[in-house]
């Protein structure tokens, strides 16, 4: 959303009223607040290069720089947009607008999510969590802050990442508190709405509190990856949550080339996980008689699979879903059947399903629990 403008009278609405008005009111009132006709990004865009164009590089352009930045252009996007620009607008003219855009997105520069989100926060990421880790889906770390008096650990999540349901038990006092120091998590309490954590959010949780259950279809996922590490395989769990999946374009050059053009979290996971894995179990919530939208980018994304040497055999559909009966899971099953079609040395080995649960948790009292470790161990 544009945001007000005030600047044009801040700064001349004594000198130059009217030019303060229009500036404030027609010019960003008007015209950049049209986001139906073109959106704030693409407004960016456009003003940057003209600016550009002019050799205009003072502070408006920093600002309108910055703004580029809030309205969603990357690091990456600014300097292809500069590079393409200098061939119209002129080298040098370039060459100024870098060293401001360096400037701009220079939080950005260097390093993976991880040395980004250590940037925010004052404290030390650590090492990873692995004493713990059978207390998480996916990778934390844990950095020791205070372990005299009151201990304090700052603890952090890679996206997806989440912590197993948990209670602290205490006979007096007790609990936690969360400082939410930097990045964005979420916090939920058996029974209630999960709550979105900002740095500078401050949770308590008194003792005998159960917070962060897990998701239904995880918990399932959890079990069979049990009762397989039982039965002596290697086992990688991977969370679709909070990965960066986009949609398949449908471009085929997969098959040409054995890899997808789009560089994202589904590329590494097929590549990396997918690819080499003797069996698959997909978990997923039944979102409208069928598999979630999560699931199925990423069977399309795995399409350079389809030409591979791919190692799976077994392929297992692990669901959960607020109504019981066949046909609330039949339909995943056969989306995913379609799949494994296209796959001939693999087979679909099994469906768990776990219905007539809702909320977060509620599965672990059903049979589908036992079912998963048994399909596990069965492996
Ligand atoms: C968008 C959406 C669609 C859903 N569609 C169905 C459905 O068609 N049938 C059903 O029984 N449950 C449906 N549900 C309920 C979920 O399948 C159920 O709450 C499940 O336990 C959630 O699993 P999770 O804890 O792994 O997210 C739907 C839930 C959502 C959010």
């Amino acid at each position: 959303m544009a945001v007000k403008q005030t600047a044009g009278r801040e700064s001349l609405g004594q000198f130059a009223p009217e030019f303060a008005r229009l500036n404030d009111d027609v010019l960003f009132g008007e015209v950049w607040s049209r986001e139906e006709a073109l959106g704030l990004r693409d407004r960016s865009l456009v003003t940057v290069v003209a600016l550009m164009a002019q050799g205009l590089v003072d502070e408006s352009f920093r600002y309108h720089l910055t703004t580029a930045k809030h309205n969603g252009i990357t690091r990456g996007e600014i300097a292809e947009i500069l590079t393409h620009a200098a061939f119209y607008a002129g080298w040098p003219k370039a060459w100024a607008a870098f060293r401001m855009a360096k400037d701009v997105w220079a939080d950005g520069e260097g390093g993976d999510g991880k040395a980004r989100h250590q940037r925010e926060m004052v404290f030390p990421i650590g090492a990873p969590n692995d004493a713990y880790a059978q207390y998480f889906v996916g990778q934390s770390y844990l950095a020791p802050l205070s372990t005299s008096q009151v201990g304090v650990y700052n603890v952090t999540f890679e996206p997806g990442c989440r912590n197993n349901w948990h209670i602290h038990h205490a006979k007096s006092g007790g609990g936690q508190v969360l400082l939410c120091l930097a990045g964005r998590g979420w916090y939920q309490e058996e029974g209630k709405a999960a709550r979105e954590l900002r740095p500078g959010d401050v949770v308590n949780i008194p003792a005998g509190v159960k917070h962060w259950p897990g998701s239904n279809s995880e918990l399932l996922a959890r079990q069979f990856a049990q009762g397989a590490q039982e039965a002596g395989h290697t086992v990688e769990m991977i969370s679709l949550a909070g990965r960066d999946i986009r949609f398949c374009k449908g471009c085929l050059a997969c098959q040409t080339t054995g890899r997808c053009v789009i560089r994202d979290d589904a590329d590494t996971i097929v590549q990396e996980k997918m690819l080499h894995a003797d069996v698959l179990a997909f978990a997923t919530p039944i979102y409208y008689y069928g598999m979630s939208g999560q699931m199925k980018t990423l069977l399309d994304r795995a399409n350079p699979l389809y030409s591979a040497d791919y190692a799976f055999r077994q392929v297992w559909l692990l669901a959960c879903a607020a109504e019981e009966g066949d046909e609330v899971w039949q339909r995943a099953a056969a989306g995913l059947g379609g799949w494994i079609e296209c796959f001939p040395k693999a087979r679909l080995a099994g469906v768990i399903f776990g219905g007539g649960v809702t909320g977060p948790g509620e599965v672990q009292s059903g049979a589908a629990m036992r079912q998963a470790l048994d399909a596990g161990r069965s492996l």
